[in-house]
């Protein structure tokens, strides 16, 4: 059997290693995640250019290396380093700075001008190798995953796209029209970044009284939300314990039929072809 993602929610790192003031707290969230059963974290070389990385080595230093064996690590190569020598030493580099010795998934961060089937082989090189254990692709659109797929095909890779991170939350549900349907296909994972709105969901007036009916948080009913599409991980950010708590168990969530039918009206699904939101 292939790749998979043992668990449906991640710790999202974007905005961590950014100040030397927040470091601690940071390294403390994601202490405390691992500690109180994430399976995943989700980075990349670009947060804090670099320093995200840096505290996730801290933090795994902190609750102890053997807990590295139960994690799935994911990190991103940036699209100015992704020729095939600059995408196997950016990641040998995020593995120095996280103290590891392989990442579970490494991500394309985004399309650059390098060709893709430049990128594939070093990320093949990088599988081969076992320095990761599978790759995958992010803010890639429908036809940029059929063109992803044709240069996968072009290289003879032995092995498979595990997943597309995009955008994908309530308050933005263009992808469900094409590009959910074509990476299911595929079977690929939707791994959903900013799944809380980048935050704004966390204040939205109706979003929070159906929460508040269902006796949820807004945050667990917009995972849950993602979270009942097949396939489907999320990874939310969150500094404070008790959010990663409350976001930790919208996993085991299944919203109910009344509650999705009043999400649609107020999040209307996609009836046309919409562009990929990107952050
Ligand atoms: N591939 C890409 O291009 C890409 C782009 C964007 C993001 N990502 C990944 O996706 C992750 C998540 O996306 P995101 O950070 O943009 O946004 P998000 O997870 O949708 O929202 C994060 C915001 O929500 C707050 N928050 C989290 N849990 C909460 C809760 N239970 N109640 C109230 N507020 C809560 C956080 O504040 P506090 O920290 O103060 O709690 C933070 O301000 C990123 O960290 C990154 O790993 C990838």
């Amino acid at each position: 059997m292939g790749f998979q993602f043992q668990c449906r929610l991640g710790l999202g790192t974007w905005q961590m290693g950014e100040s030397a003031r927040s470091e601690a707290q940071e390294i403390t969230a994601i202490a405390s995640a691992i500690e109180m059963g994430y399976q995943l974290i989700d980075t990349a070389e670009m947060y804090g250019s670099g320093q995200a990385e840096t505290l996730i080595g801290k933090a795994l230093q902190r609750v102890g290396k053997s807990t590295r064996d139960h994690l799935q690590i994911v990190s991103k190569v940036l699209p100015s380093n992704a020729s095939t020598k600059g995408t196997i030493t950016a990641c040998e580099r995020s593995i120095r700075r996280m103290g590891c010795d392989y990442l579970d998934c490494y991500l394309l961060h985004w399309q650059g001008s390098y060709s893709y089937e430049a990128t594939l082989e070093g990320l093949i090189k990088l599988q081969e190798r076992g320095v990761i254990r599978s790759y995958g692709i992010s803010n890639f659109d429908a036809p940029d995953v059929n063109d992803w797929l044709a240069a996968e095909r072009n290289v003879g890779s032995p092995y498979q796209t595990v997943c597309n991170q995009v955008y994908y939350a309530l308050n933005g549900r263009g992808i469900e029209y094409d590009l959910i349907p074509l990476i299911q296909e595929r079977g690929m994972a939707l791994m959903a970044y900013s799944p809380l709105g980048a935050g704004a969901l966390m204040h939205h007036p109706q979003l929070s009284v159906l929460a508040k009916e269902a006796g949820l948080t807004p945050a667990q009913v917009a995972l849950a939300w993602i979270l009942r599409q097949p396939n489907a991980v999320a990874i939310p950010k969150t500094v404070h314990p008790e959010r990663l708590k409350e976001n930790l168990d919208s996993t085991n969530l299944v919203l109910d039929s009344d509650l999705l039918e009043a999400l649609n009206r107020i999040f209307p699904a996609p009836t046309q072809k919409k562009p990929l939101m990107v952050i």
